[in-house]
C-alpha cells in the first residue's frame, strides 16, 4: 500500500522571478489557494496519509500555511465567519505534513534523496509542487497507485505531448502492456524532437520504490550540475523495474508564467463562488480581443 508522499518544493523557481525571490512559487495562488495546497489535496484524496515536503530557506510561508492559526480561528468564530473558519480548519486536517530542508539545490534527484529516512522501506508517491492535475474521476496519484498495486514497480505518470513541447520533458520509450499501461524500456531528459523515443512524457507524478535511493547515490551530476531524477530512473529501467501509466486529467505546469495563468483562469471558471461571474466577464473581455 502506498501511504506516503514526497513533494519536492525546494527549487529556486527562476521561471517565476521576480515574484519567487520572496514568495515561494509553490505559494503563488490559484484563485484562493496556493499551488502546493492543490498538490497536497490530490495526495490526500488519493489515500496518502503522510506527506513530506522538501523545502529550502525563504519558504517558511509554506510551512505556516499547513499549521493551525488559533488566534485567527478564534476571531473568525467570534465574528461568526463560519465559512472562512471551515476553510481554515480543513487545511489543518490534510493528513500529517512533515518538512525537511534540502540544504543545497542540487536537483530533483538530490531533493528526493532527502526523503530516505521518511520513506524507509516503503514505496511512495512523488508529486512536484507546481504540477497540478484536475480530474473529475480518480486523482492522478490514485491512478498511479492503482497501477503500482498491479505491477509493483516504479510507476511514471505520463501523457501525450505534441512535438512542439516534447523537448521540455523526460520522454519515455514505451512498450504497451495494457490499456494506458506501458513497460518503460528507456528514457531521456529533454530530448531534441528528432531524437524523441515517443510523445509520452513524465509529468511530475511518480510512484517510487526504495531502490531509487541507491540509483540516486550512483548518479553523477548531469545537466546544469544537478542530480537528475531521470538519470536515476534510467538505472532502474535497466533492471526492468519501471512502468508508466497514461493518466487521465488536465495537467497544468503552474511553475511558468503561461502555465500559471492558464491554471488560474481555468480554476477560477470552476470555482463555485465566482465561476459564473468570471465566465461572463471573460466572454465580455474576449469580444474586445
Ligand atoms: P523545476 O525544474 O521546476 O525547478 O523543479 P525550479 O527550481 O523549481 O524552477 P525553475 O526551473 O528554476 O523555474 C521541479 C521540481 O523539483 C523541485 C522544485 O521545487 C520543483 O517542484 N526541486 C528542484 C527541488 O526540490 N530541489 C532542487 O534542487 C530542484
Amino acid at each position: 500500500m502506498v501511504k506516503k508522499a514526497v513533494i519536492p518544493a525546494a527549487g529556486f523557481g527562476t521561471r517565476m522571478l521576480p515574484a519567487s525571490k520572496t514568495v515561494p512559487k509553490e505559494m503563488l495562488t490559484l484563485v484562493d489557494r496556493p499551488a502546493v495546497s492543490y498538490v497536497v489535496e490530490e495526495a490526500i484524496a488519493s489515500g496518502i496519509e503522510d506527506i513530506l515536503i522538501i523545502t529550502s530557506r525563504g519558504k517558511a510561508a509554506m510551512e505556516e500555511y499547513f499549521v493551525p492559526h488559533f488566534e485567527l480561528e478564534a476571531k473568525l468564530a467570534a465574528s461568526k465567519k463560519f465559512d472562512e473558519l471551515k476553510k481554515l480548519k480543513e487545511l489543518t486536517e490534510l493528513g500529517n505534513i512533515h518538512f525537511i530542508y534540502q540544504k543545497e539545490q542540487k536537483g530533483l534527484g538530490h531533493a528526493i534523496r532527502c526523503a530516505k529516512a521518511f520513506t524507509g522501506d516503503d514505496p511512495f508517491a512523488v508529486i512536484l509542487a507546481d504540477d497540478i492535475v484536475y480530474n473529475e474521476g480518480a486523482p492522478a496519484t490514485r491512478q498511479l497507485i492503482d497501477a503500482y498495486e498491479k505491477l509493483h514497480g516504479v510507476i511514471l505518470g505520463v501523457q501525450y505531448i505534441d512535438d512542439k513541447n516534447i523537448s521540455k520533458y523526460g520522454v519515455i520509450k514505451p512498450e504497451t502492456i495494457g490499456d494506458g499501461l506501458f513497460r518503460v524500456t528507456d528514457m531521456a531528459e529533454k530530448p531534441k524532437v528528432e531524437d524523441k523515443m515517443s510523445n509520452f512524457a513524465a509529468l511530475g507524478h511518480y510512484i517510487l520504490t526504495p531502490e531509487i535511493y541507491d540509483a540516486i547515490d550512483e548518479t553523477t551530476p548531469g545537466v546544469g550540475g544537478e542530480i537528475q531524477l531521470t538519470d536515476a530512473i534510467r538505472k532502474l529501467i535497466a533492471k526492468g523495474l519501471v512502468y508508466a501509466v497514461d493518466f487521465e486529467g488536465k495537467r497544468y505546469d503552474a511553475g511558468n508564467r503561461l502555465g500559471y495563468m492558464k491554471a488560474s483562469v481555468e480554476f477560477a471558471l470552476r470555482n463555485e463562488e465566482i465561476g459564473e461571474d468570471f465566465k461572463a466577464y471573460l466572454k465580455e473581455l474576449a469580444q474586445g480581443l
